[in-house]
């Protein structure tokens, strides 16, 4: 062993994501393959605080891989965001004689991560754990694949009734402030279109298509929306639509939550598992304030600072490309 770490904790923070049971068990077992010991962190941020610290053993971590949310619990912390909260937090770890820790969570947490570290000089590597894959450094985040899926299943379930009833509906899926979810929903269940954060569209242009569409006796219709939509969600996209064309018998589907949760599929055990095991062997060689990521099927390394900052562009051809492939 290198470095001196003999103790790391894991926790997750910020939104639950399919998956995050799968790399807290890669986390734990790697740590303990290496003699070293392992704690959770129940709780997020939060936990840290409150000292709600404890030993994770071999069997602990068991039956656990294939369940949705965490077994840590989450939090969104507004304390650790002051001064004073992070000084609790920094004393929690000390009184356990924690070396270093594995963040599981999304922007916010890696944020959190790197003023602590900064302040109080204890290692940290983050894992991207989010549905909504919205973090520079990796091609794909813990829970989004799961999260796709769900709101796939969702969307083919709306289609047999829009299908049934000749109907126009918006489907508002998650993503925060990005249109993974969104797009990947679109071209996975053929919707005839797609409103995203990142891509202005217009509603004029979307009545268009659908009349364009009904000369030629396309009855029904799915327009996906990400709820970060700049132009509106989907309740005020279709409240438009009534009132601009008012032929069209209009619903609206807001996904929801149902997206956190279920069980991760097989891509997102492999990746929790990939980024677990690497989360351990990193901190072990000295590796710290980075968040790990999988890039073209190569581990990546980013530093919090760009992790946090830098954007992951949507990749534009797959937009041209749902609109040819939905006509
Ligand atoms: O970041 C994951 C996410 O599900 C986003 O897609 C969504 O905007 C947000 O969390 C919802 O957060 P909460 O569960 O706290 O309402």
């Amino acid at each position: 062993m290198t470095n001196n770490i003999k103790r790391i904790a894991v926790f997750t923070s910020g939104g639950d994501a399919p998956g995050m049971n799968t790399a807290i068990r890669a986390v734990a077992r790697t740590a303990i393959y290496h003699d070293l010991h392992v704690y959770g962190i129940y709780g997020g941020y939060d936990g840290m605080i409150r000292g709600d610290i404890s030993r994770l053993e071999l069997r602990d971590v068991g039956n656990i891989m294939q369940r949705g949310g965490t077994i840590l619990k989450t939090a969104r912390s507004k304390e650790f965001m002051t001064v004073e909260g992070r000084m609790k937090a920094a004393e929690s770890l000390k009184a356990h004689d924690i070396d270093a820790c594995v963040a599981i969570g999304g922007n916010g947490t890696f944020t959190g991560a790197l003023v602590f570290s900064e302040e109080h000089n204890i290692p940290f590597v983050g894992l991207p754990g989010t549905i909504d894959n919205d973090l520079y450094g990796t091609d794909y985040t813990i829970g989004f694949d799961t999260a796709i899926n769900t709101a796939m299943e969702a969307v083919d379930k709306i289609r047999d009734t829009a299908d049934s009833h000749n109907r126009l509906f918006f489907i508002e899926v998650m993503g925060r402030h990005s249109g993974y979810i969104a797009l990947h929903t679109a071209i996975g269940t053929g919707a005839t279109n797609v409103f995203l954060p990142e891509v202005p569209n217009s509603i004029e242009t979307l009545i268009g298509e659908l009349r364009f569409a009904a000369k030629r006796h396309k009855l029904f219709n799915l327009v996906i929306v990400a709820e970060g939509n700049e132009g509106g969600n989907a309740t005020e996209l279709a409240a438009i639509v009534k009132e601009k064309a008012p032929e069209f018998d209009t619903k609206v589907s807001v996904i929801g939550h149902l997206q956190r949760g279920g069980s991760p599929t097989c891509s997102d055990r492999v990746l929790a598992s990939r980024l677990g095991y690497a989360s351990v062997e990193a901190l072990i060689k000295g590796k710290k304030n980075v968040a790990i990521g999988i890039v073209n099927d190569h581990l990546t390394y980013t530093p919090f600072e760009d992790a946090i900052h830098k954007v992951k562009d949507l990749n534009k051809d797959l937009i041209n490309m749902a609109q040819i492939l939905a006509t």
